[in-house]
């Protein structure tokens, strides 16, 4: 059979071999009647491949046809590997094909709403332009979102899906190393009303995995969709998202949820950082280069100690409040010029701020055993301990139309549980540096888009 490989994987090695490969045409160029040059791309990757007319072999014609091809078409080469002696500019790959077979398998439309190259241009590149007076069309996002199927081609926006793909990898792999049962909860969830019988999108899978531990699990995880009516347009909010969620039995102590934590997305980033080199290169290629400074023990601040950080910089906020977007940037920024870290954990967090199913502290109530995660000072992920007791907890839901079948779960022997729930796309977005979550949902929907 023929050899097909990957352009990604065409190098000095194959010299004078003859390979195969499929790719998109990035660009053509003829030169003169006789000579023509290609680039194509498969994946991010590129090689320069070369038509030259020669008798019985290729026809002028052909070097027409090649380079007449509409960019982002699909063509099958055929072609024997050189190794030029200049660097090749304009290509990942630093040899040629010298093309004996061309075959045109899928056409593009020769005008394409989305140019690769503009689209994958960095911000320093766009100034460079513009600045030389060098005409391009600046790709805004809707364009982008408009035509995902292009954009989704730039080499920055491979790599932050295959960089998705890891981190789902990473935390499915460290949970169930410890033990952990991967689950999946209903996403259609049952509404108050004693008459009708309305259902609901799932705005989190936290009553159904707290049911699993009702259920003698005693560490769950899911990745799966989670939906909210959000009706704020920000750089950060989505009506789908991806849920990375926990949720374990408690021996002693909700710090052991926090152990859990710590460890899980510690070993989440070495995983990126190990294994995604390639693709973190691609982005910050792209969007400026920033890696996440962390701990390997992750710093853990009381909600408390927070506000006193914030009070000594000159902040003062609401010690039993919650705080906001605004704010909670300020202190990610004070704790890295005081820790040294850009994620850290923030708990005992007053209890008029959370959620009804999570446990009010013993000593104080007023405070509650719970906690969120920030990246970058930017929230990544919620969670705490939950009200096992059903009289308790019967007692908080009063008036919130909660399914009584939850409820009703706790009441046959529970053992004390907690867990969290993070946003796959904030992470990847935080963990890039990225500067709006619409660049890590691969089709996102907000209220103003559930197209294409
Ligand atoms: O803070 P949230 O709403 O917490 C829960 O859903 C709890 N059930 C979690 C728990 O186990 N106690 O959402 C958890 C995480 C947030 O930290 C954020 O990363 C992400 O989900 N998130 C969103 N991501 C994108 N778009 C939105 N609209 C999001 N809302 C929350």
């Amino acid at each position: 059979g023929r050899k097909w490989i990957r352009i990604g994987l065409v190098n000095e090695s194959l010299k004078d071999k003859t390979v195969l490969v499929r790719g998109r045409i990035q660009t053509t160029r003829p030169v003169g009647k006789n000579i023509g040059f290609l680039v194509l791309r498969e994946q991010g990757f590129t090689i320069q491949c070369v038509l030259t007319v020669a008798e019985n072999l290729i026809s002028r014609q052909m070097v027409k046809f090649a380079t007449s091809l509409s960019k982002e078409s699909h063509v099958d080469v055929e072609g024997i590997v050189s190794v030029p002696d200049a660097p090749i500019k304009g290509a990942t790959q630093q040899v040629e094909l010298q093309i004996r077979k061309i075959y045109g398998i899928s056409k593009a439309l020769p005008m394409l709403p989305i140019n690769i190259d503009d689209a994958a241009r960095s911000e320093a590149d766009i100034e460079k332009a513009m600045q030389s007076g060098e005409k391009f069309v600046h790709v805004n996002q809707d364009t982008r979102l408009n035509f995902r199927v292009l954009d989704l081609r730039t080499p920055a926006n491979q790599g932050i899906f295959r960089i998705q793909s890891q981190v789902e990898t990473a935390f499915r792999n460290y949970l169930l190393s410890k033990d952990f049962v991967g689950i999946h909860t209903p996403k259609l969830i049952a509404g108050s009303s004693e008459g009708g019988n309305p259902a609901f999108l799932a705005q989190s899978p936290q009553l159904h995995k707290q049911l699993s531990i009702c259920s003698d699990f005693m560490g769950v995880f899911e990745v799966g969709p989670v939906f909210r009516a959000e009706d704020s347009f920000t750089h950060r909010h989505l009506c789908e998202f991806t849920g990375l969620d926990v949720e374990m039995e408690i021996k002693e102590h909700y710090f052991e949820v926090m152990d859990i934590l710590d460890g899980l997305f510690v070993a989440i980033f070495g995983s990126l950082n190990e294994n995604c080199k390639k693709e973190l290169e691609a982005i910050w290629e792209q969007y400026p280069f920033k890696p996440l400074k962390y701990l390997r023990k992750t710093l853990r601040l009381t909600f408390e100690e927070g506000v006193q950080i914030l009070k000594e910089a000159g902040v003062e906020v609401d010690p039993l409040g919650d705080l906001n977007t605004e704010v909670e940037r300020k202190l990610g920024k004070l704790v890295l010029e005081k820790y040294g870290t850009e994620f850290y954990m923030l708990h005992r967090y007053p209890s008029a701020v959370r959620p009804f199913y999570t446990m009010p502290c013993y000593d104080n109530p007023a405070y509650s055993n719970s906690f969120d995660v920030f990246i970058r000072g930017e929230e990544i992920i919620s969670g705490g301990q939950r009200v096992h007791v059903p009289e308790l907890l019967r007692t908080r839901e009063e008036g919130l139309g909660i399914d009584q079948a939850y409820i009703d779960g706790f009441q046959y022997g529970t053992a004390p549980h907690g867990g969290f729930g993070a946003g796959l796309e904030r992470v990847v977005m935080l963990f890039c540096a990225l500067n709006n979550i619409r660049k890590t949902s691969l089709f996102s929907r907000d209220p103003h888009r559930i197209s294409p």
